[in-house]
């Protein structure tokens, strides 16, 4: 690869990279982190955009759904994963609660994530029901990437994370939302669990990047947990995730092992003591 390609590709990744990289057909790499320390490592393997999900609600904070996590804590979170990243594009989750209410509490706490942690951009989860807040967000010069299908901070209102949009009523009503954010100004769209072709169909018909969990391989980018797709997490296998790694298996083994040599004595041994 020549210097001039190579400084091209470590460019800092923004808003308007991904934009050109959907049209040039380029796929989008997306992972969640939530700490400094492997927001390093996955910025330096070259990740698009990292996304400090709110999803650090059950992978950092052990609840059950996204809904605890507070403002406070994604700000932690996303201050953390910024001292980290040098290149990725990094969004941040406004939490369940934040933005929902009115426009004017939207903006606060979109002020206060982008004053505090650095952050490039947010992500908002909804269509219609949150324009408010979207508009009012963007009109402060905030990038916003929309987040719609399966939406974890209404799973009260669902009540099962199964496939969403397989019936006609609320696929139509997710292509009028994709249309409405990306009029209103959205620079993206992660597509949560929803059918293949319906994702796709969003993809062909948005200009705006399309970033998929669960929605097939006709949209412009992927999005994972971290901690899934490394197998940190269990009991959480759903069709569209592939594991990449055992981490569980090599950290428990590890962790094992270094109890094993405590208990016998055999660590330290003496090069490792003054
Ligand atoms: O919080 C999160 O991790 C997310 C992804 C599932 C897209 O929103």
């Amino acid at each position: 690869m020549s210097v001039a390609k190579r400084d091209l590709e470590n460019r800092k990744v923004t808003t308007h990279r991904l934009i050109e990289m959907k049209q040039r057909g380029e796929k989008i790499s997306m992972l969640t982190a939530y700490d400094y320390s492997m927001a390093k490592l996955i910025d330096e393997a070259g990740m698009d955009v990292i996304l400090v999900g709110d999803s650090a609600s059950n992978v950092m904070a052990g609840n059950v759904t996204t809904l605890p996590i507070t403002l406070d804590q994604m700000i932690y979170h996303g201050k953390s994963v910024m001292k980290a990243v040098k290149r990725a594009l990094v969004v941040v989750d406004l939490p369940f609660g934040t933005y929902q209410g009115n426009s004017r509490e939207a903006i606060s706490s979109a002020i206060r994530v982008m004053k505090e942690t650095h952050a490039d951009c947010l992500k908002l989860e909804g269509g219609a029901e949150i324009k408010e807040s979207v508009v009012r967000i963007l009109s402060a010069g905030i990038p916003v990437m929309g987040h719609l299908g399966l939406t974890p901070q209404s799973i009260n209102k669902f009540g099962t994370y199964t496939v969403r949009a397989k019936e006609e009523e609320e696929a139509k009503k997710l292509l009028e939302d994709a249309h409405i954010l990306e009029e209103l100004g959205c620079f993206a769209i992660v597509l949560e669990k929803i059918p293949a072709k319906l994702a796709a169909k969003v993809a062909s018909e948005l200009t705006i990047p399309i970033i998929g969990i669960g929605a097939g391989n006709g949209v412009d980018g992927q999005v994972l947990v971290m901690h899934d797709m490394l197998g940190i997490t269990e009991g959480f296998s759903p069709r569209f995730l592939r594991r990449y790694a055992n981490l569980k298996e090599v950290i428990t083994s590890a962790v094992q092992e270094y109890i094993e040599d405590v208990k016998r004595q055999d660590f330290p041994n003496e090069k490792e003591q003054y």
